[in-house]
C-alpha cells in the first residue's frame, strides 16, 4: 500500500510543489490549507490530490485533521510542515498579535502535527518528518523578530525530535529555503526585494519545485539515515 502524507499549507506555492513531487513518488498525499477553499478546490480538480481544511496553529483541529486524512487515506507516515505566515514590521510596530500569530502558526504547527502523528509512525517503525525553516531562521532579517524566532524555532524542533525518532525509525529533518518566487515574498515591498535579489549570488529567486526536490529526498526511502539535517537551498545567500 501506498505511504500517506499529509503537507500543510499544500495546496499553494512551496506546499503545492511539495505536494506534486511526493505524489510524483507514487505517495498517497493530503494537502492540508487553511484559508483559501477556491484556490484548494481548484488544486484539487487539476491535480486529484485532496484537500483537508484546518489551522495548523489549533492543537484540536490537527488532532482531528490527521484523525480525518487517516480515515480517508490511511495511516500517516509522512509530515511536511510547511504551512507559514509572514507578519513583518519592526519591533517598534509589531504588535503582539503579529508576534503571536507567526509563533503560534509557524512554530506551533511544527508540534501540533507532530503530536498527532508521530506515535503512530513510532508504532510503525517508520516516518518521515520535515520541517520548512527559513534562511531569515538562520541569518535573522531586518523588520522579522517573530519570523526569524519562529523559523530558528523549527531548527531546534528538528534536531531534538531527531533524537527521539532516531531509535524508532522515523527521521526528521528541514528544509531552509532562501528567497522563492511565492506570493509570501511578492508581498515585499519591490525597492526592498530589489536589495535582497541584488545579494544572492545565483542571480535569482529560487523556484518552489527546486525546494521540492529536497523534501523528497527527505521523504524517500533511502533517506533513512538522514535526520537532524538541515538542508539550505537559497541560491548562495547564506553559507555557514
Ligand atoms: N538593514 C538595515 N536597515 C534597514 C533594512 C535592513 N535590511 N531594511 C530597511 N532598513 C531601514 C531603511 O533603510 C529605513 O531607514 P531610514 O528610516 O533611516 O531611511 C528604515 O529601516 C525603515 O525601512 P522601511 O521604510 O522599509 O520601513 P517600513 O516600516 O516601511 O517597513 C519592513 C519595514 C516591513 C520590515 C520592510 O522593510 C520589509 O518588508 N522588509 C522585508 C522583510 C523581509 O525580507 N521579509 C521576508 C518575507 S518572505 C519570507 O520571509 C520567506 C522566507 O523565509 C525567506
Amino acid at each position: 500500500m501506498s505511504r500517506v502524507a499529509i503537507v500543510t499549507g499544500g495546496t499553494r506555492g512551496i506546499g503545492e510543489a511539495i505536494s506534486l513531487a511526493l505524489r510524483d513518488m507514487g505517495y498517497t498525499v493530503a494537502a492540508n490549507y487553511g484559508g483559501n477553499d477556491a484556490k484548494a478546490q481548484a488544486f484539487t480538480e487539476a491535480t486529484g490530490i485532496a484537500a483537508f481544511k484546518w489551522d495548523v496553529g489549533d492543537h484540536q483541529a490537527c488532532l482531528d485533521g490527521c484523525a480525518a486524512v487517516a480515515d480517508a487515506l490511511g495511516p500517516v507516515d509522512i509530515v511536511v510542515n510547511n504551512a507559514g505566515i509572514t507578519r513583518d514590521g519592526v519591533l517598534a510596530k509589531m504588535s503582539f498579535d503579529d508576534w503571536n500569530e507567526v509563533m503560534r502558526i509557524n512554530l506551533g504547527g511544527c508540534f501540533n502535527m507532530a503530536k498527532a502523528t508521530f506515535g503512530g509512525m513510532r508504532e510503525r517503525g517508520w516516518g518521515r518528518i520535515v520541517n520548512i525553516g527559513s534562511i531569515n531562521g538562520q541569518a535573522g532579517q531586518y523588520g522579522q523578530v517573530n519570523y526569524a524566532a519562529a523559523k530558528s524555532g523549527i531548527h531546534g524542533f528538528t534536531k531534538a525530535l531527531a533524537q527521539e525518532g532516531a531509535k524508532v525509525g522515523v527521521t526528521v529533518n528541514a528544509i531552509a529555503p532562501g528567497y522563492v518566487d511565492t506570493d509570501m515574498v511578492a508581498a515585499v515591498p519591490a525597492p526592498v526585494l530589489e536589495k535582497i535579489v541584488a545579494k544572492i549570488p545565483v542571480g535569482r529567486l529560487g523556484q518552489a519545485h527546486e525546494i521540492a526536490r529536497g523534501v523528497a529526498f527527505f521523504c524517500s526511502e533511502d533517506g533513512g539515515f538522514v535526520t537532524g539535517s538541515t538542508l539550505s537551498i537559497n541560491g548562495g545567500q547564506h553559507m555557514y
